[in-house]
């Protein structure tokens, strides 16, 4: 199948990294409304369940990085964002670590940030990133909520992870809802896997895609996309080699306007 085959792809190109890369706290509203200011229409967030099945957004298994979780709710050194209920969770800082500007800025669920997607008209890619344990339960409630969420809109968003288990999940309960298996390496069996999962796009680690990698994944009908594209060369080079999307840390450097 040549590219010009394959099935139609609403997304853009360019998809900001967790809201706004690192110029907001991550996963955050604040990151969204940054990343949009500088032009994007498109973010990935990444997405897990507190221990009473609510989505809601962070990339870490545990609170201590982007949270005051560890002061807040002291139960361990290292609390775990999965070990607690939305009504804890709700309550964290999840700026004051970035910066003093941001401090206060609460954790959003899933469902604060498709409203503000939906009502902008933004795409959203979710990364399901579950807590180590529950893969599949969380693509299971990631997809219900989602389904939910998104009913009757033009374009849906699309789940990504690196977690066979929880693209199963996702599509038990939105198998309409596009998936992307998420590649660090090339492990054995990968694109076998996307297959089976009725995989719309591979997005890999950006250093692994060459010439006869894309031609082989578009002949399958699947999209290429890339994480994290940080340099001007390396998007060049995605670009040149006809890939389909970058999710980029650098809504400063990249202008989505530019093509
Ligand atoms: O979804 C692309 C990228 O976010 C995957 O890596 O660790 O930044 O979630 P990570
Ligand atoms: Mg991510």
């Amino acid at each position: 199948m040549s590219a010009a085959l394959l099935a139609p792809w609403p997304y853009p190109r360019w998809i900001a990294h967790r809201g706004a890369g690192k110029l907001a706290p991550e996963n955050t509203l604040a990151a969204f409304r940054l990343g949009a200011q500088h032009g994007y229409r498109m973010f990935e967030c990444d997405a897990k369940l507190s221990s009473d099945g609510v989505p809601f957004l962070m990339h870490d298994a545990t609170l201590n990085r982007t949270t005051n979780g560890a002061q807040a709710l002291g139960a361990t050194a290292s609390p775990t964002g999965g070990d607690h209920p939305w009504a804890a969770l709700s309550q964290l800082d999840a700026g004051a670590w970035h910066s003093r500007s941001h401090a206060g800025e609460p954790l959003p669920t899933l469902e604060n940030l498709a409203r503000y997607c939906i009502a902008n008209g933004y795409f959203l890619n979710i990364e399901i990133k579950p807590t180590p344990g529950v893969e599949e339960k969380t693509g299971r409630v990631v997809g219900e909520h989602a389904a939910r969420l998104w009913q009757g809109q033009a374009v849906l968003p699309l789940f990504s992870s690196f977690r066979p288990e929880a693209l199963a999940g996702a599509q038990e309960t939105a198998p309409h809802i596009p998936r992307a298996l998420l590649l660090d390496t090339l492990w054995d069996g990968c694109f076998d896997q996307a297959r089976a999962l009725g995989c719309a796009a591979i997005v890999c680690n950006h250093a692994l895609w060459n010439k006869a990698l894309v031609a082989q994944v578009h002949g399958w009908g699947m999209r290429t996309l890339s994480y994290t594209v940080n340099d001007d060369w390396a998007a060049q080079r995605l670009i040149a080699l006809g890939t389909d999307g970058i999710i980029t840390d650098r809504v400063d450097l990249f202008s989505p306007a530019a093509g």
